[in-house]
């Protein structure tokens, strides 16, 4: 073909600016041949993270009990050093799904610690209240040990226990098609039950919104309700049980789910006066964890591709523009840097890293919708969200094999790519992954290593990748009621068992991460290091040592910390040394320790010493 015709075919194909100029086809390729690349490295690294952040073995999570999720290893400046409910059941949702498709063994006794975790947890008594009544379960976050945490906060949090029952769900489903109902039956269901009867008693009264602050009705909460009693409902006849309250209140979650739109973009905090816009990621989020990839473009369901959602989107998105020095010079219709909702103040007010990816991921679904569903409708509501991307867009039905929806999907494709490039723009080399990132000079800011901003990597690239979840039921959960009632189904509650998980087949690890700890006091200038009798730990040459962290030492818990990677079933000797400012070794004192690393599935393990 001549050039004129193969740069208007690649017009056609949608890789135009805003302004209608085409890009070259090289340099197109180039720069997503680059973001995939960095995106490959940088899931794993993601991967890592979170699970550095697990108790028992996770590399940052001294003092977390087994399969207590930190929300970050951050002590000060913030303190996030205590798990959240919502965090872990977003977190263990996206493993979930990770492990149905990889069937990583590591990943799967890491589900089964945090279900034990979590039967251990809903019986603990907080100031939201207990099990008896259901109260307790919407107690936002706990100490890493587990214990009740009993400060002021904004308590309770509903979305808890929807979304922990949906990351129940989502294993439970697996359990059952491999061939283990009865564990499926018997430990999940309980602690699944427990959450939907909660969800049934209480959805109907406010409490605070995901980010801790308001204290009204969310719509993240609502449709992640709406999602749990639908898919409960479900699990619990695939079990042999039934969920009456979960079919009685579901209809009237989704009548007040339609409460939220104001007719041109969602209000994500209604029953509430706080004198903000209503315009909040909240929305993105919301319509990310109630993506049901056999959906239709549902506006009542507010799914991805949603003329509500996508329209939305535009609207979100863009109250941000003018506000973060980051984005200033990037033109309408690219993607910008996007966090948690204009009038925001904490730290003053930037762009979180997990708000940005819920950004893409949210177009990711809709492109996997259109895709799946051959077509794309443009409405008045969508129309400008797809003229910002597409100028020449009209309303209309475009189906797969028209030249417009090639050319509006492959615009979709690059505008959400746009949003990940500019997490990659702000990730530092090392791929940490913080908070937030400094709306001016865009340097990470708050919490570092925030689990629940990996885990929304990982989400973001499977959706990139076309992965996606089990649908939930939203194609036949899309009917209003004639009228919203405000209602209730008061709940029974009970302590779910301890679980017992049949042995799993798994492949045994080759390499263990192995995380040592030692507790030691030590002043500015002392450094600790541990050296042993195999290569990778030094050959004990103390110039060869391995060096250990300070930055989660604090006065009550004086740890140091490292990670080597080491072949299972390796015997080896080490002891702890401290190295003094003017380079003097101090060791400690005999006998030598000694240590097997296990031969098992797990690919982390982790010893806790004390300094002798
Ligand atoms: C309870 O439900 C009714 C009917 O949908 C609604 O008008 C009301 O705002 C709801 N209140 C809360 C706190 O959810
Ligand atoms: C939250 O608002 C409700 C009224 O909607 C009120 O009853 C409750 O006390 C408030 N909770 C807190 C902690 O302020
Ligand atoms: C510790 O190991 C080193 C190196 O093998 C050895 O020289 C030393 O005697 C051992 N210490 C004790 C107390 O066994």
């Amino acid at each position: 073909m001549g050039l004129g015709t193969f740069i208007k075919s690649l017009c056609a194909l949608g890789f135009v600016l805003p302004l209608g100029q085409c890009i070259p086809a090289t340099k197109l390729v180039d720069k997503r041949a680059a973001l995939d690349t960095w995106i490959t490295s940088e899931n794993a690294i993601a991967l890592s993270g979170v699970l550095a952040n697990i108790g028992f073995t996770g590399a940052k999570s001294y003092g977390a009990a087994s399969g207590i999720v930190l929300a970050s290893p951050s002590k000060t400046n913030p303190d996030y050093f205590y798990t959240w409910t919502r965090d872990s059941a977003l977190v263990f949702k996206a493993l979930v799904d990770q492990f149905i498709n990889t069937k990583d063994g590591n990943l799967q006794l890491q589900i089964d610690d945090y279900i034990a975790a979590q039967a251990k947890l809903q019986t603990v008594s907080n100031p939201s209240g207990s099990l008896s009544n259901g109260a307790g379960l919407a107690e936002p976050k706990f100490m890493p040990d587990g214990t009740a945490f009993t400060g002021d906060w904004g308590r309770p949090q509903r979305d808890g226990p929807a979304l922990r029952a949906t990351a129940l769900i989502a294993y439970g489903r697996w359990l059952l098609a491999n061939g283990y109902s009865s564990t499926a039956t018997n430990f999940v269901w309980p602690l699944v039950n427990n959450d939907l009867q909660y969800v049934a008693q209480y959805w109907n009264q406010t409490g605070f919104d995901l980010w801790e602050e308001v204290n009204g009705s969310s719509f993240f909460t609502t449709a992640v309700q709406h999602r749990a009693l639908v898919e409960g409902s479900a699990f619990a006849a695939s079990v042999g049980k039934s969920c009456p309250n979960c079919d009685s209140q579901a209809p009237q979650t989704l009548c007040f789910l339609q409460r939220y739109w104001s007719g041109s973009y969602v209000i994500s905090n209604i029953n509430t006066n706080n004198g903000r816009s209503g315009k909040d990621a909240n929305s993105l989020l919301g319509s990310i964890h109630t993506f049901d990839p056999n959906a239709r473009c549902d506006d009542i369901t507010f799914q991805p591709c949603s003329p509500r959602m996508l329209a939305n989107h535009k609207v979100v998105t863009d109250s941000f523009r003018s506000i973060y020095g980051v984005n200033s010079g990037i033109a309408a219709g690219s993607a910008a840097a996007v966090g948690r909702y204009p009038e925001d103040v904490y730290y003053n007010g930037n762009p979180w890293y997990l708000c940005t990816l819920s950004a893409a991921e949210q177009l990711y679904s809709a492109l996997y919708q259109f895709n799946k569903i051959g077509s794309i409708d443009i409405t008045s509501t969508s129309l400008a969200f797809w003229k910002a991307i597409y100028p020449s867009a009209a309303t209309g039905t475009y189906t797969s094999s028209s030249s417009t929806f090639t050319a509006l999907t492959s615009a979709l494709k690059s505008y959400a790519d746009g949003y990940v490039a500019i997490i990659q723009k702000y990730t530092p080399s090392t791929g940490a992954l913080a908070e937030q990132f400094d709306k001016s000079s865009g340097a990470p800011l708050s919490a570092v290593d925030l689990t629940w901003s990996y885990a929304s990597f990982l989400t973001m690239n499977s959706a990139r990748n076309n992965v996606v979840p089990t649908s939930w039921g939203a194609a036949t959960a899309n009917t209003v009621p004639g009228s919203c009632l405000a209602s209730s189904a008061t709940g029974s509650y009970s302590a779910a068992p301890a679980p017992s998980f049949p042995v799993f087949p798994c492949t045994t690890a080759s390499t263990v991460s192995v995380t040592f700890n030692v507790l030691v006091n030590t002043s500015p200038g002392q450094n600790i290091f541990v050296v042993g009798s195999i290569p990778s730990m030094g050959t004990w040459d103390t110039s060869k040592a391995v060096p250990l962290s300070a930055s989660m030492y604090t006065s009550n818990a004086p740890v140091w910390y490292g990670s080597v990677n080491l072949g299972a079933g390796t015997s080896f000797s080490y002891k702890f040394i401290r190295k003094n400012s003017d380079g003097s070794v101090v060791w400690e004192s005999d006998p030598n320790r000694s240590w097997t690393v296990p031969n098992s599935c797990r690919t982390a393990a982790r010893l806790v010493d004390t300094w002798r």
